[in-house]
């Protein structure tokens, strides 16, 4: 929470100011001058306490030390969004002790919104307790996703899935940063996020919080999920096989 709220406030100070941006493995693939500062912030303030703890975070890579313990860090996700200025990007932290996720923190200083939820027990929008939706229905649901730089027209892709829905009149919203998405999910506005090619931490920290507020998180499948694989479909529990025959198109 201290390394997520350090972050946050840096990435809220710097958001309207100059920052030098690079481009990774696209033209829209963007690093910022920030997310390297927001890391290295973030990876100071773990060390001073668990300076043994393994460490993999988006921009430096893994650190990795024999430990029982690995932070997952997206020192900034939704990157686009924040170098554009729009307030919609926040700090990640995850915990994985033995392989399981612990906690995780996710911190959007802009809306003044920190997330936050610890195994079996629950999980937390600004110290208050949140819960997932009750939607029954994927027509009747809100729901949320995000594109990849690739991979957009391969049959039943994102442009598919996203048509199919949409073509139903199904709001499907795209927010640019898969962290908030999981914790728009915990906090009930949305019924289902799904995307196709997520890093472990875009959504370490927020798949967390999608559990603990009672909800399910799977791959396109519907198997147990984990952030070392790309595929996501976190839900309210009670729409997520719908959802799930949505995306693989056998929901009639
Ligand atoms: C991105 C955001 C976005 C998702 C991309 C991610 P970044 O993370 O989470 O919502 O669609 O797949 O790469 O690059 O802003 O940290
Ligand atoms: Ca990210
Ligand atoms: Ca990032």
């Amino acid at each position: 929470m201290k390394a997520a709220t350090a972050a946050g406030t840096l990435i809220k100070e710097r958001i309207d100011g100059k920052f030098s941006i690079e481009k990774k493995s696209g033209p829209n693939d963007l690093v910022t001058e920030v997310d390297k500062a927001s890391e290295a912030l973030i990876m100071n303030i773990i060390r001073e306490d668990f300076p043994d703890h393994f460490i993999l975070s988006e921009e430096i890579g893994e650190v990795k030390m024999d430990s029982a313990y690995k932070w997952i860090i997206d020192p900034i996700d939704g990157t686009v969004n924040f170098a554009n200025g729009i307030p919609l990007c926040c700090v990640s932290i995850g915990i994985e002790k033995e392989g399981k996720m612990i906690m995780g923190a996710v911190y959007n200083p802009m809306m003044n919104e920190f997330f936050f939820a610890e195994k079996n027990a629950g999980a937390f929008l600004n110290d208050k307790s949140i819960h997932v939706s009750e939607q029954k229905e994927v027509l009747h649901s809100c729901l949320v996703t995000g594109f990849p730089y690739t991979y957009l027209d391969m049959e039943n892709g994102p442009l598919d899935i996203f048509a199919r829905l949409i073509r139903k009149g199904i709001p499907v919203r795209r927010l640019g940063s898969a962290a908030i998405d999981l914790c728009w999910v915990a906090a009930g506005r949305f019924d289902g996020f799904y995307e196709h090619k997520l890093n472990a931490w875009d959504s370490a920290a927020g798949f967390l919080l999608v559990e603990e507020a009672g909800g399910k998180v799977t791959d396109f499948k519907g198997d147990l999920y984990s952030p070392y694989q790309p595929h996501i479909v976190a839900t309210n529990g009670l729409i997520h096989e719908e959802l799930l025959r949505w995306i693989s198109n056998t929901h009639q």
